[in-house]
């Protein structure tokens, strides 16, 4: 019988054996373009040039291929590189594609300013709403339904299970955006889906300091055709990119048990506050998505959104106002960020069916003292 190694395990240890060489226990950052060849087409281990593959990169590949359980990974310069070359290995101009109603600006934007030039179609469906879903289905072919779950930045919640359930019948691809969850605490593949997407800028990474971006695929079919538009487009990640995003990938599950632990405490501390309108986290019993999020998350993630009652103005000071929640975009890393998403990562859906309340604040709680953090919060909140 094999043995099935656990997360924590293949987090550190799959794709990084020791090096034969040196016995390096990390990956070293084969920081190198080209590679000698043992005679014309001698390739030693398949390495010919580092935009094709890259051993550094490969490292990161197999990893995360591992963390979805998935026979294969490909690493990107950003997620939105990642994005690019799905989109055009698997559709073509004029396809029909899904996009959910909430999602990354800048994903809306590559489907709503680039590929709609090159002659892809997208309608807008509500993602937790399998039935609306399955509606807009059955109205014209479609290539693919994208989603994302937990949603960037309300936190929706979509039902892997059900949505590639209905792609499927109706010959579609199910791509999840799972970014907001991790590998961790969420295993798209497993329920259905085809393609799983990543910002490893964000928790895989985990530190701030390294942008890229992932494919993870079952169809080891699909694998080949994304690796040739990969090599054929450029958009790869580079080696010291790789070695960060890797030493990230390696403290996840510890990182995310944590920042789960402070995201509960911090939306319910928000719960209760008299300036808060509305708490959007998943993990709170009152959230729409809570019992398929339960489901099909191992816990709730690390990001909670909240509206304040005094509107706009007074959520964009509040973003102003702390001390340890620095005001920036992204979200993931060890440290806490606050933002207005209407006016910082989600300008360019303004006046589009994705456009977010502009009375509405988005949290990456950090890995810090939740005391501080709540106390830091609590502060800002304070008007006046
Ligand atoms: C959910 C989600 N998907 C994709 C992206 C794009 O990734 P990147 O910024 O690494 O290109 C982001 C970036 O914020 C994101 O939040």
């Amino acid at each position: 019988m094999t043995h099935q190694d656990g997360f924590e395990t293949l987090a550190i240890h799959a794709g990084q054996e020791p090096d034969p060489v040196t016995g390096a226990v990390v990956p070293p950052i084969y920081q190198v373009s080209t590679y000698k060849q043992d005679g014309v087409g001698g390739l030693r281990g398949g390495y010919e040039y580092s935009r094709s593959a890259n051993p550094t990169r490969t490292a990161l590949e197999q990893c995360l291929a591992a963390l979805e359980g998935a026979p294969r990974a490909l690493a990107f310069a950003s997620g939105m590189a990642a994005e690019d070359c799905l989109l055009r290995t698997v559709c073509s101009p004029g396809d029909r594609v899904l996009v959910p109603n909430d999602a990354y600006g800048g994903t809306y934007r590559l489907f709503a300013r680039v590929f709609a030039g090159w002659g892809l179609t997208h309608d807008v469906v509500p993602i937790s709403h399998v039935a609306a879903v399955r509606e807009q289905l059955a109205v014209r072919k479609t290539t693919v339904v994208w989603a994302e779950t937990p949603t960037n930045p309300l936190l929706g919640i979509a039902d892997i299970r059900a949505l590639a359930e209905a792609a499927h019948e109706a010959g579609a691809l199910l791509v999840v955006d799972n970014t907001f969850a991790s590998p961790y605490l969420q295993q798209p593949l497993a329920l259905g889906a085809d393609v799983v997407v990543h910002s490893t800028t964000k928790y895989l990474g985990g530190h701030s300091d390294v942008v890229g971006g992932a494919l993870v695929v079952s169809d080891p079919e699909l694998a080949e055709r994304l690796a040739f538009t990969q090599n054929a487009t450029g958009g790869v990640a580079g080696p010291f990119d790789s070695w960060l995003t890797l030493r990230g990938v390696k403290t996840l599950a510890a990182r995310m048990d944590r920042h789960c632990r402070n995201a509960m405490r911090v939306a319910q501390m928000l719960a209760e506050h008299p300036a808060v309108s509305e708490v959007l986290y998943p993990g709170l019993p009152s959230h729409p998505g809570h019992k398929t999020a339960q489901e099909q998350m191992r816990a709730f993630g690390g990001i909670v959104s909240f509206r304040l009652l005094a509107g706009e103005e007074a959520a964009v000071r509040a973003c102003g106002r702390t001390r340890l929640f620095t005001l920036g975009e992204s979200l993931g890393g060890v440290e806490s960020l606050i933002e207005h998403p209407a006016r910082m990562t989600h300008a360019s859906v303004t006046g589009s069916p994705l456009e977010v309340p502009s009375d509405l604040i988005r949290l990456s709680v950090g890995i810090e003292d939740c005391d501080d953090l709540l106390d830091d919060l609590r502060e800002a909140l304070t008007d006046g």
